[in-house]
């Protein structure tokens, strides 16, 4: 059996006809660049998360820009991060000529370890930006009451994880400012790069806007120093057309997610999510010892695996200027030796997580 890791072509033939649809609209009426299925898509992404404003733009990463050029983020500025994530989380940070501070995470979520936040705190210290990372949300509350306490702002980078939820809220409705990256491997991804801001808060929404289409409040008029932010109109014809499925998607995955869990947990160290949250599963994520032996069979038997991530940015040549050093960060640099994702889309047959599971007990 060959069992495919995300299944984008499967994902395209199940809603195709609504996708093309929604794409034949756009190039018919050729509004190309912030035409109505932007606006209709943000209507609908504030519905389906509870945010006040839903902010579409070109990207995850941009995303993050977004939110910190609202939020003005300055030179020397610190935010403290996880560093077991994707560069991008800290890549922006860096951008924005801000300092990223990181700390170490949990063993068990591989979240940011919200208990060693205090310990980094300075004065100069403006932003916690934790990573729902594999589509599960760090620990917000702890998170948000340190927050409140020493008067700093919250950017959750939800790249992975847009639909879950925290106490019955979904991440794009925590903190001050979320993101999330709609990349075609992303839970909800479109066909090429794309990304949303979400908010509560009507300033930020307001300068997000104009930050966006490179700061402008009217047309050839800057009010800011922005960039070209937008996401493309045919991204959100197609998101348009997959969104009315992603709810079944988001039910879909937790199944195949469980299906893993019950067969695998006595023979691996398998992902737990906390009692308080939901995952979107943009990664289901074990621990084994000997990864490279393991991968290699997993190979053989038609089993694809990848690994998110290998060296934790801290260790990254790009920010040997921060001077950390092997050993800081001990249990980011140990997950980052063991950590292995499965297959995971929600089109996975029963059968065919049946014969991962059988491939993977024998491969351990
Ligand atoms: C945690 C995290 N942050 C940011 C990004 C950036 O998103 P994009 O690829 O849409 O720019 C990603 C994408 O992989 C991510 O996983």
């Amino acid at each position: 059996m060959n069992i495919d890791f995300a299944n984008l072509q499967l994902q395209y033939q199940k809603y195709k006809t609504d996708i093309d649809i929604n794409i034949q609209a756009v190039l018919n009426k050729s509004n190309y660049i912030m035409g109505e299925e932007i606006y209709e898509l943000e209507r609908a992404l504030e519905e389906f998360t509870g945010a006040k404003y839903a902010i579409t733009c070109s990207s995850g990463t941009d995303a993050l820009l977004l939110a910190m050029m609202a939020m003005g983020v300055q030179p020397d500025d610190e935010i403290i991060t996880t560093p077991f994530t994707f560069i991008a989380t800290a890549e922006t940070i860096a951008l924005m000529k801000a300092k990223p501070v990181f700390i170490d995470i949990e063993p068990a979520t591989f979240n940011i370890d919200a208990n060693l936040i205090e310990a980094v705190i300075t004065d100069k210290t403006k932003v916690i930006m934790p990573v729902s990372l594999y589509g599960q949300p760090a620990d917000m509350d702890t998170i948000q009451a340190i927050a409140d306490k020493h008067n700093l702002k919250v950017i959750i980078d939800g790249a992975q994880s847009f639909g879950s939820t925290y106490n019955d809220k979904t991440d794009s409705n925590l903190g001050d400012i979320s993101t999330t990256s709609f990349f075609p491997a992303k839970p909800l991804g479109c066909y090429g790069d794309g990304g949303a801001v979400f908010t509560n808060n009507d300033e930020y929404a307001r300068t997000i806007k104009m930050m966006r289409v490179h700061g402008q409040n009217k047309r050839y008029h800057h009010k800011y120093i922005g960039m070209g932010g937008r996401l493309d109109t045919i991204q959100a014809a197609i998101l348009l057309a997959k969104l009315p499925h992603y709810p079944q998607e988001l039910v879909d995955r937790q199944q195949v997610a469980k299906y893993y869990t019950d067969a695998l947990s006595d023979s691996l160290q398998t992902p737990v999510v906390k009692s308080n949250r939901s995952s979107t599963w943009a990664q289901y994520t074990v621990r084994v010892s000997s990864r490279d032996s393991f991968q290699a069979k997993l190979k053989d038997n038609g089993v694809p695996t990848a690994v998110h991530y290998p060296m934790p940015l801290h260790l990254q040549e790009c920010f040997q200027y921060l001077g950390f050093k092997q050993g800081d960060f001990p249990i980011s640099e140990q997950v980052a030796q063991e950590v292995v994702s499965l297959p995971m889309n929600p089109f996975l047959t029963g059968e065919e997580i049946q014969y991962v599971a059988r491939v993977l007990k024998i491969s351990v």
